[in-house]
């Protein structure tokens, strides 16, 4: 793993206002490659079982949140911020992925506004990826991790998606840079899907604080990157590694791939019993979707909110129980 330089780190500000809105116009008319990888078929024996303790687990209260600002209600606590690395998968079930995850490259597109290339609902065109995020065993998993139940998230745009850094090419001046960002969803998952000799830069860093300690000096943590006293990395090291984030709270950005190729698969969770407190908001996704994909995407989410048992029955979700163990 290499030093990050202060330069690495600097990022771009974040789409915001009239460039939001004009992006939301174009998204729509973007086209991606048709995907024709033969997909082995998933296998719930490929859902690997708990092991000992991660490297990393934090509460809300360890980024400075207070009781009264965790996600929750009476008899259901939501309060665990970060926990990983640890394996969804067996070592095959991950190593599947990972050449699933090279196949989709072919149709990913450009992306400039967090990551180099990515594409997005991927439970759209990946079989296996579909069949995994609703598969019982898959969902007791992570559902495990976190405390409370999670199936597929509704805005299916935005819930599974693969990502991928490199290096600019010959030629180009700068790496497309991760910017700081907070996501939208409530319940991310962050998967390798890369070894971590096989590139350098690429570290997944996150703020240890209030989302107001970082927009009060954004300049300073930028700038000092992962040397910052507040900021910490994320220790990805091999295939599968994966990492649970409360990404709608928790500052984070990857710095720029200086070498090889990294890539990583994000699933992005819904917890039935706390629809209202998903932190998603309309203009988060139409600069990715589209402005009329995003009104019904919003429609969607807002009927899985309203009533999510008849949500996870017409989808085919599995509607486990209540456990809060980790
Ligand atoms: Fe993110």
């Amino acid at each position: 793993m290499t030093a990050t330089s202060h330069e690495e780190t600097r990022v771009a500000a974040i789409t915001t206002g009239l460039d939001r809105f004009k992006r939301s116009l174009r998204a729509g008319a973007r086209t991606t490659r048709p995907y024709r990888f033969r997909e082995p078929v998933w296998d719930s024996a490929l859902v690997a079982n708990a092991e000992t303790s991660p490297a990393v687990t934090a509460d809300m209260a360890d980024f400075g949140y207070l009781p009264h600002e965790c996600h929750g209600r009476p008899g259901v606590p939501d309060s665990l911020a970060m926990t990983g690395p640890v394996a969804l998968l067996t070592s095959e079930g991950a190593q599947l992925l990972r050449e699933i995850g090279q196949a989709l490259k072919g149709s990913a597109v450009h992306n400039d506004y967090v990551v180099s290339h990515r594409i997005r609902n991927v439970e759209t065109v990946s079989p296996f990826v579909h069949a995994m995020v609703r598969d019982a065993a898959f969902l007791r998993r992570v559902s495990a991790l976190v405390g409370v139940p999670l199936i597929p998230h509704p805005l299916r745009d935005a819930g599974v998606q693969v990502n991928y850094y490199e290096p600019p090419a010959a030629g180009m001046r700068a790496a497309p840079v991760a910017k700081w960002h907070r996501d939208g969803m409530n319940y991310v998952f962050t998967m390798t899907l890369s070894d971590r000799d096989e590139y350098e830069g690429g570290d997944y860093i996150y703020y240890q604080g209030r989302p107001e300690g970082f927009d009060a000096r954004p300049d300073e943590v930028t700038s000092a990157g992962s040397h910052h006293p507040d900021v910490r990395t994320a220790p990805f090291r091999r295939v599968g590694d994966t990492l649970f984030t409360r990404g709608s709270r928790v500052y984070h950005a990857v710095t720029p791939v200086t070498r090889g190729h990294r890539i990583t698969l994000a699933v992005s969770l819904f917890c039935p019993l706390l629809g209202k407190q998903d932190e998603n908001r309309f203009w988060h996704s139409a600069p990715d979707d589209g402005l009329l994909r995003t009104v019904n995407n919003w429609r969607h989410l807002h009927q899985a909110i309203r009533r999510p048992g008849s949500y996870c029955r017409r989808e085919g979700i599995p509607i486990l129980g209540t456990s809060n163990s980790r």
